[in-house]
């Protein structure tokens, strides 16, 4: 399999707790239980937009067929949607950035290191990706804890730099395939 056959059809993983999916319209009302918790936005780099303090907007147009990812991420234990996971910014079907967040009620549970860890094995076992990274704020302790439980490296420290909509310092985090293989 490569990316290129994921375009029109996304994979769906599975983990002991969880199911990662396309989410569609029937996740509306569990999306609006958290997605516009301004806490999760502390370190995301921008506020809320129009659609996440809307979610049915999420879902008015139809999905651009693209060989990026976005998965819901589903708790198998009340069937409801309770996170999000990217994988995005696909550069020469080599990079790729990773993205992810959880609802605060559902957080400390080592869900999301459960659910990224998932996700890097699909892209380097089913896809051509060879390195996946992101940038996190510094003091996004949660976020960088889970990266690095899972295998990502610190790879860098950027001062003052741009992250998403923002100007802070920020860690650059990186897993390459090789790391993955001989973990
Ligand atoms: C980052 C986030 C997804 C973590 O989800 P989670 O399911 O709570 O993470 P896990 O339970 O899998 O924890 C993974 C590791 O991080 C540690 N951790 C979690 N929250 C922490 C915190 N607030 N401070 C320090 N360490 C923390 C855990 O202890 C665990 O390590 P351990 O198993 O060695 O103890 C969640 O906090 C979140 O959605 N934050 C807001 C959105 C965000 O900032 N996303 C990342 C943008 S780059």
């Amino acid at each position: 399999m490569s990316l290129q056959d994921y375009i029109f059809e996304k994979p769906v993983i599975e983990t002991e707790h969880l199911i990662l999916r396309t989410m569609n319209k029937n996740d509306i009302d569990d999306l609006k239980e958290w997605i516009s918790d301004i806490s999760l936005y502390e370190y995301w780099g921008k506020r809320p937009s129009k659609s996440e303090k809307n979610p049915e907007l999420l879902f008015n147009k139809p999905e651009k067929a693209t060989k990026s990812f976005h998965w819901g991420i589903v708790h198998k234990q009340d069937s409801k949607v309770i996170g999000e996971i990217w994988i995005y910014l696909i550069e020469n079907n080599r990079m790729a950035k990773v993205a992810f967040r959880l609802s605060k009620q559902y957080q400390g549970n080592g869900l999301m290191s459960e659910a990224l860890k998932s996700v890097i094995e699909f892209c380097f076992s089913k896809t051509e990706l060879q390195k996946i990274w992101t940038d996190v704020h510094i003091l996004n302790h949660a976020s960088y804890k889970t990266l690095e439980k899972v295998g990502f490296q610190r790879e860098g420290h950027i001062r003052g730099g741009k992250m998403v909509n923002t100007y802070c310092d920020y860690y650059l985090y990186g897993i390459l395939k090789s790391d993955y293989v001989t973990s």
